[in-house]
C-alpha cells in the first residue's frame, strides 16, 4: 500500500495549493505546520525545520515529501539539509522546489541544497519556478493600491508563473515516478516587462496601474518602510539583477511536460484574482 505524501510549508502560497491539488486527487496527504491548524482533507502534523525532534512524527507513514524554503530564509542549506537527510535515510522520495536560474552562473545556497539532494540515495525531483504572478497580490499589492508598481527591473522581461501551475506540476512529480532524477524549470507562457504586466493588470481590474522602474536604493527603502527587514530587502533587490539582465525571460515547457497542460497566462491569473488584486 502506498504511503502518505508529506507537504512542508503547508500554510504557504505554494504548499497550500499543493495540498489542495493532492487532496482533490484523493492522495493521502500530511500537512506539516508549525502552528496547530486544520487543513481540509489532510492530516495536520507539527513540524519545524529547526527542531529535529519533530521529524520522526512528521515522516511516519510517509513515502514522498515536498520540501520548500520558506520566504525570508537567508540560509536554506542550514534549514533544509537536516530534513532532506532524515527523509533520504528512510528511502523517502524528495521533491524540492528552488528557483529558476540557480543552476546557471555562480554558486548559491539553493544550488548547494540541490547538489546535497542529488548526492543522497533517495529518488528525487527538483522544480525551479520563475517569479510568481501571485506576487502582484502579495508583495506588490501596496503599490497596486497606490496605482504604481515600483521595482528595479528596468525593461527586463519575466515569464511570470501562476502558482496554481507550480502546485499542479509539483503534484504530478509527487504522484508519478516518471520524472524521478530530473530537474524542471517552470515558467509561464510569455515573457513580459513590468510595464506590459501593469497594462494587463490594469485591464483586468479596470483601473490604471503604472510601472516605475526604480534603483536598488529606492526599492530597498520602499520595502523597509513596509516593514521588511533590511537584510531581506537587499536580497530581494539582488534577485532583480537577473531580471534586468534578461535571464528571467526564458520560456520552458516544464509545466506542460509535467501536467500535460499549457501554463496559465498573466491575463488569466489577473482575471481569476481580481478580488485579491483589488482588496
Ligand atoms: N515569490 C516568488 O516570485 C518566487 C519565485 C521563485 C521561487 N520562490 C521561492 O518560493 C519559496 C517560498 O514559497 P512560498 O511563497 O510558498 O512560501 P511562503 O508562502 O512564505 O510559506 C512558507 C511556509 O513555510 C512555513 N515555515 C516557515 N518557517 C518554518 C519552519 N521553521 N518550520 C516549518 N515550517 C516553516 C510557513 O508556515 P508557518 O509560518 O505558518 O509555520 C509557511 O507554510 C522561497 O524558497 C522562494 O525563494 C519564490
Amino acid at each position: 500500500m502506498p504511503g502518505k505524501i508529506l507537504v512542508l510549508g503547508a500554510t504557504g502560497t505554494v504548499g497550500s495549493k499543493v495540498i489542495r491539488t493532492l487532496v482533490a486527487r484523493g492522495e493521502p496527504t500530511k500537512a506539516a505546520c508549525r502552528k496547530s491548524i486544520s487543513i481540509p482533507g489532510a492530516d495536520a502534523v507539527a513540524f519545524d525545520y529547526l527542531d529535529a525532534s519533530t521529524y520522526g512524527c512528521a515522516l511516519e507513514g510517509v513515502d514522498r515529501i515536498f520540501v520548500i524554503t520558506p520566504t525570508g530564509c537567508l540560509d536554506p542549506v542550514r534549514l533544509l539539509t537536516p530534513i532532506i537527510q532524515a527523509a533520504a535515510a528512510r528511502g523517502i522520495k524528495i521533491v524540492l522546489m528552488t528557483m529558476l536560474g540557480v543552476d546557471t552562473g555562480g554558486s548559491n545556497s539553493y544550488r548547494t541544497v540541490e547538489l546535497f539532494l542529488e548526492e543522497t540515495c533517495a529518488p528525487f525531483v527538483i522544480v525551479r519556478p520563475n517569479w510568481f504572478a501571485d506576487n502582484f497580490h502579495s508583495y506588490w499589492l501596496d503599490g497596486i493600491r497606490r496605482g504604481v508598481i515600483a521595482v528595479p527591473a528596468a525593461d527586463g522581461k519575466t515569464s511570470f508563473i501562476d502558482t496554481r501551475d507550480i502546485a499542479e506540476s509539483i503534484a504530478c512529480t509527487l504522484t508519478s515516478d516518471a520524472f524521478n532524477g530530473q530537474a524542471f524549470d517552470l515558467t509561464g507562457p510569455e515573457a513580459l516587462s513590468y510595464a506590459e504586466a501593469a497594462a494587463i493588470l490594469s485591464r483586468a481590474i479596470g483601473r490604471t496601474i503604472a510601472y516605475t522602474p526604480v534603483d536598488d536604493g529606492i526599492f530597498i527603502g520602499l520595502l523597509t518602510e513596509a516593514g521588511i527587514s533590511a537584510t531581506y530587502a537587499h536580497l530581494l533587490a539582488e534577485l532583480f539583477r537577473p531580471v534586468r539582465e534578461g535571464r528571467m525571460a526564458a520560456l520552458s515547457n516544464g509545466v506542460e511536460t509535467l501536467t500535460g497542460k499549457a501554463p496559465r497566462s498573466l491575463e488569466t491569473y489577473a482575471k481569476d484574482n481580481i478580488a485579491a488584486l483589488t482588496a
